[in-house]
């Protein structure tokens, strides 16, 4: 491949911040309504509870329907984000893995069904990349066992199915309001329920939680320095250097953020980071709107591509696009368009490196889980980023070098 030169491109479609969204609702024309107010009536719901990250508002779900039943099993998807295991540990709770259906993230119905039984609490139900998955059939599995439906919707924020919001049609929905998602704070979470007694539940933990003053002053000055540097030149100093230094030194997992531990922050999120995303919350549907047409545009090339395949969406769903996930006809030819994108800060990468089982971290609780599917995934798939400032020019190259792989391997 000749040496090609790149603008630097942020690994998600995120929404950026302006200098109006950090003065204060007292002196700004714009409208004064809450984040929590601004985010139930985006969801579609009475009301939104803000967390301090998408983990965090899991735990807090988990804290709420552990209130309402004593079973202690959840089952989660064998390919997710490894937080997503963390949290149900950290809520003390035993997480069981159901494998994924053959080229994709969704759960496969069988493995789902085999290990769901009368121990089964919840069943957390995953919408990944935007992408809406099948959550009426896992919502009819979870029935005939009497469990409850959390669906994670943490990259998913605005995503939609027959026209209603993903988090809103199990139990208890999830949103993650963390760097690189749609809608940030640096580090937050959302959590809904339409039924009035998990509310009062989700309520009722949530107020036990601590202030952090330590913590929530550093996500204060996180969320300022993302205020700078998420635009294309701040993007190589803020993401570009750490992810070349990780991917130098072989540390995919730590370059992908995929260095999880159970001791992560559990407070109370501040007055000043509310304020700024309820400001960033008004721009949110002209943004989604903007990032899924141009997604149309790059689906269309894409898709062009004989032998390789993008995840879609279930029918009558309309999904939101942070980036795409592409699966590669073999391992091989996706690791030979990594070895020439990844390190390029062209918004190419991994999403998760593992299934979770193969997590060194998460093993022991996962030993003998057969996830072969997930596993097949995790090996076959890579992301391409739907950053507005990524260019249509430099986009067709990343589609040349993928044609190029494929057409070699
Ligand atoms: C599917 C999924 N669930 C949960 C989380 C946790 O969200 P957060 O990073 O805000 O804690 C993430 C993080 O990206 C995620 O991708």
């Amino acid at each position: 491949m000749k040496k090609m030169k790149f603008t630097e491109a942020a690994p998600t479609a995120g929404l950026a911040l302006t200098w109006r969204d950090f003065i204060p609702p007292l002196f700004s024309l714009h409208s004064k309504a809450s984040l929590e107010a601004k985010l139930a009536s985006f969801i579609g719901v009475d009301e939104a509870q803000v967390e301090c990250s998408g983990t965090a508002a899991l735990v807090v779900a988990l804290e709420a329907i552990k209130m309402l039943s004593d079973r202690k099993h959840v089952v989660i998807s064998a390919y997710t984000c490894p937080w997503v295991a963390l949290a149900v540990i950290k809520a003390q709770l035993t997480p069981v893995l159901a494998d994924s259906r053959p080229e994709h993230f969704d759960y496969c119905e069988e493995s789902l069904k085999s290990v769901v039984n009368h121990q089964t609490l919840a069943i957390v139900h995953t919408h990944l990349a935007g992408r809406v998955a099948d959550v009426e059939k896992t919502i009819t599995i979870a029935k005939s066992v009497g469990a409850y439906v959390i669906e994670d919707a943490a990259q998913s924020l605005g995503a939609k199915l027959h026209h209603k919001s993903v988090g809103t049609f199990g139990d208890v929905g999830i949103y993650s309001l963390g760097v690189g998602k749609g809608l940030t704070i640096f580090s937050g979470g959302v959590v809904v329920s339409a039924n009035e007694q998990i509310r009062e539940a989700l309520r009722r933990v949530s107020n036990h939680l601590p202030r952090n003053y330590l913590v929530e002053l550093r996500r204060s000055i996180e969320l300022i320095a993302y205020y700078f540097l998420y635009r294309p030149l701040g993007m190589g100093l803020a993401f570009g250097c750490h992810l070349r230094d990780k991917l130098k030194r072989g540390n995919l997992i730590e370059a992908v953020g995929d260095d999880c531990s159970l001791d992560f922050p559990l407070h109370k999120v501040g007055i000043w980071r509310k304020w700024i995303g309820a400001k960033a919350a008004d721009r949110l549907p002209e943004f989604i709107e903007k990032t899924k047409n141009l997604a149309e545009k790059r689906l269309a090339k894409l898709t062009k591509i004989s032998g390789v395949s993008v995840v879609l969406d279930v029918k009558d769903a309309q999904g939101v696009w942070p980036f795409f996930i592409v699966k590669m006809p073999s391992e091989e030819a996706r690791d030979n368009v990594l070895d020439l994108l990844w390190n390029k800060g062209v918004g190419v990468g991994r999403l998760f490196i593992h299934a979770l089982k193969d997590y060194e971290y998460l093993a022991p609780y996962f030993a003998g889980a057969k996830v072969q599917n997930a596993q097949a995934f995790a090996a076959h798939t890579f992301i391409i980023t739907n950053c507005i400032w990524l260019s249509e020019r430099d986009f067709a190259r990343i589609c040349d070098v993928i044609s190029e792989q494929v057409a070699h391997v």
